[in-house]
């Protein structure tokens, strides 16, 4: 659906952002804006932002970035026009007309709906009745709860072939429709349709606005071609796009910020009594990639459930391969391997609650299961062995599409072949580190670069080469002979980037606050990613620095031309806050201003980017409205960057920056 940006613009106006976000979090003012706990990472100061007249939220703690729309996107797991229904109801702009669909097309859905619902509830009906006995006893030697019977709404196929054909024609649905509903086997080979359930507990699967659109039939008996039976592929059913239970699971997955994913139906009602409501399961084939990006909708990190066997070993191995193309920053999977021969039905039932969350505690970070996969594949005990083992693992890494990420896995991957060549990384299954309670793979490398391997000495030499090259002129940096190579990152110095640079050279206690958003500020030039590196390895090692000693102990190692450089930037009048005999109050507001000024131009220039790449990929009006509205976003930020530059444009006289109270 396309929406029209003035209508937009409407609920945006009517609608203080402070006010949406007020509802998830509690927010303090502070100066023109609103401040708060990351409803996005877990933090005991708070990092995130509101501001009303821009519009926008901004979280320091994980770089989320957006306004109302992405808000109930990101937290709610909403799609956006459902964040635009809502909260247009909620603003009281009375949502467009669509002549677009086809009426037809949309009287068979509504049709199908009505046919699903009405199936649904004969077969609750027939599980209360006299020919659901046997299906009653079944479902309490499974150990079910009336409770749970209930809310997952589990019925009965009468075994019979027309039970429910002649329940629906009673309503007066046709059987063209229950045909198409997929509840009717008919076609012109098939003289007498039938009905596709029977003598199966009916468990139905609903979309996520809790709308039935298909069922799973478990079998009550043994000899039958296939124990689940699915719905086929109908208008409203589409298998790869859908998990069972989504509806139910999403709002707890928000409250919990987790979501679990299971093989089977059993195993997701099994889990939900078990107290994990935030469980999914796919449709009786492997996780689709649509079905990983909806699972990103819930939880930043969903863990997905395996057997401890081969073939469970074998899933999560294809489950990581579908995957890799779309990890984002902050968003991954992990993988619980189960004890031996169990499903999660069988461990919650035989040993309880306790040992489900024993197992999902013991979760492994997607990079392991990689990382293990191929280093189960083939030996590695010769350099020649170690290099295939590499591109191996470099070829599945360059299929991940963000730039970000993959860098990190590059990182992540080439620290551990180093280990492995020195023999001191553990062996496959030999107890590698689980590495979760960092959280995300940038901080687990960010922890490392201490112990830095051979390609970061070989990044140093590189850097160190041209050292003699530098000169100065005019008082701002310029290169001379410099290798084609690095005169190219230098040129792409941004002043913005070269600016926050400056200022934590020269007012170091900024890094004891605030290491975190330091660590994923994303520099586009890579000798300044490089120093802000150097600068947390230091800082890791000695915190409270003081400038001198920070500066002694980076003119040591290999990144102190790009320290150099950075301090011979011009600085602006208005950027006095990046000399050293700024006051801690100014730099410490300006500081917060500029990065957060550099990530909304980097958050919103890579969803510039994921933009235009789904409007050529898909060219819906749905893509082609996002991206609009975020060339319109960029626009706007851009006048209000003016805005700002003339606003916080101080008298000589007058504190530096006025903003950020
Ligand atoms: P399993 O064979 O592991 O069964 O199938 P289960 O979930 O443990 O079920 P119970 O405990 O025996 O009742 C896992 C999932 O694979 C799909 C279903 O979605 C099932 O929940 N499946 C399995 C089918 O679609 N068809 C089948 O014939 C078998
Ligand atoms: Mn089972």
């Amino acid at each position: 659906m396309r929406f029209n940006p003035n209508f937009l613009d409407e609920i945006r106006a009517r609608l203080p952002v402070s006010q949406v976000v007020g509802r998830k979090v509690a927010l303090k003012k502070a100066g023109r804006e609103y401040r708060g706990l990351s409803p996005f990472k877990t933090e005991k100061s708070p990092s995130f932002f509101v501001n009303d007249q821009k519009g926008f939220y901004h979280c320091f703690a994980s770089g989320e970035h957006g306004d109302i729309f992405t808000f109930l996107m990101k937290t709610e797991g909403l799609e956006f026009p459902e964040a635009v229904e809502r909260l247009a109801q909620e603003a009281g702009v009375p949502m467009p007309k669509q002549p677009e669909r086809n009426v037809a097309d949309e009287d068979q859905r509504d049709r199908l709906y009505r046919l699903l619902e009405a199936s649904a509830a004969f077969f609750e009906e027939s599980l209360r009745s006299g020919l659901g006995a046997e299906a009653r006893r079944y479902i309490e030697k499974r150990g079910l709860q009336h409770e749970t019977v209930r809310a997952f709404r589990l019925g009965f196929a009468p075994n019979s072939r027309t039970a429910l054909t002649a329940h629906l024609k009673g309503k007066g649905f046709s059987l063209a429709d229950m045909a198409s509903a997929g509840m009717l086997i008919a076609g012109s080979d098939i003289p007498e349709p039938y009905d596709r359930f029977r003598n199966r507990v009916m468990f139905p699967i609903l979309d996520l606005k809790g709308r039935v659109i298909a069922f799973g039939g478990r079998a009550l008996e043994k000899d039958v071609p296939a124990k689940y039976l699915n719905s086929p592929e109908t208008p409203l059913f589409h298998k790869g796009h859908t998990l069972f239970n989504a509806a139910r699971a999403r709002s707890a997955a928000h409250d919990k910020n987790r979501v679990i994913v299971v093989e089977g139906y059993m195993d997701v009602v099994a889990l939900a009594e078990g107290g994990f409501a935030e469980s999914v399961a796919p449709l009786g084939t492997a996780l689709t990639e649509d079905q990983v990006k909806l699972l990103w909708r819930f939880a930043p990190e969903p863990t997905l459930c395996f057997d401890g066997d081969s073939a469970g070993r074998k899933a999560a191995d294809r489950a990581v391969e579908v995957a890799l193309p779309w990890l984002k920053p902050g968003h991954s999977l992990g993988f619980a391997f189960l004890p031996d021969g169990l499903d999660p039905d069988d461990l919650i039932r035989q040993q309880g609650a306790a040992a489900m969350s024993d197992a999902l505690s013991k979760a492994r970070p997607l990079v392991d299961v990689l990382w293990d996969r191929e280093l189960r594949a083939a030996p590695s005990d010769t350099p020649e062995q170690r290099a295939a083992l590499e591109a191996r693992l470099f070829a599945l890494v360059g299929t991940i599409q963000d730039a970000t990420v993959r860098s990190h896995y590059q990182r992540e991957l080439r620290d551990r072949l180093y280990q492995l060549g020195r023999n001191r990384f553990p062996r496959p299954m030999a107890g590698l580190p689980t590495g979760r309670q960092g959280g995300g793979i940038a901080q687990a490398s960010y922890a490392r670069p201490v112990a830095a391997p051979d390609w970061k000495a070989r990044d140093r030499a590189r850097l160190n080469g041209p050292e003699r090259r530098f000169t100065k002129k005019n008082n701002a940096p310029e290169l001379v002979n410099a290798s084609p190579e690095l005169a190219g990152h230098m040129q792409s110095v941004l002043p913005r980037e070269a600016l926050i640079m400056k200022t934590l050279l020269n007012h170091p206690w900024l890094i004891d606050e605030h290491s975190e958003a330091i660590a994923v500020i994303e520099f586009s030039s890579q000798p300044l990613t490089a120093l802000r590196d150097e600068i947390l390895a230091v800082h890791a090692r000695q915190n409270s620095l003081d400038r001198a000693s920070l500066g002694t102990q980076l003119s040591k190692s290999g990144v102190a031309k790009v320290v150099d450089l950075v301090a011979r930037t011009i600085t602006h009048i208005s950027d006095r806050f990046a000399e050293p005999d700024a006051s801690a109050t100014d730099v410490e507001a300006a500081w917060n201003h500029i990065l957060a000024l550099h990530q909304r131009q980097d958050a919103l220039g890579r969803a510039l980017k994921a933009a235009e790449e789904a409007w050529y990929r898909d060219c819906t009006e749905e893509a082609e409205t996002h991206l609009l509205d975020i060339k319109r976003q960029i626009a706007r930020e851009a006048s209000m960057d003016q805005m700002d530059t003339e606003i916080d444009q101080p008298a000589d006289d007058t504190p530096i920056v006025k903003r950020a109270g």
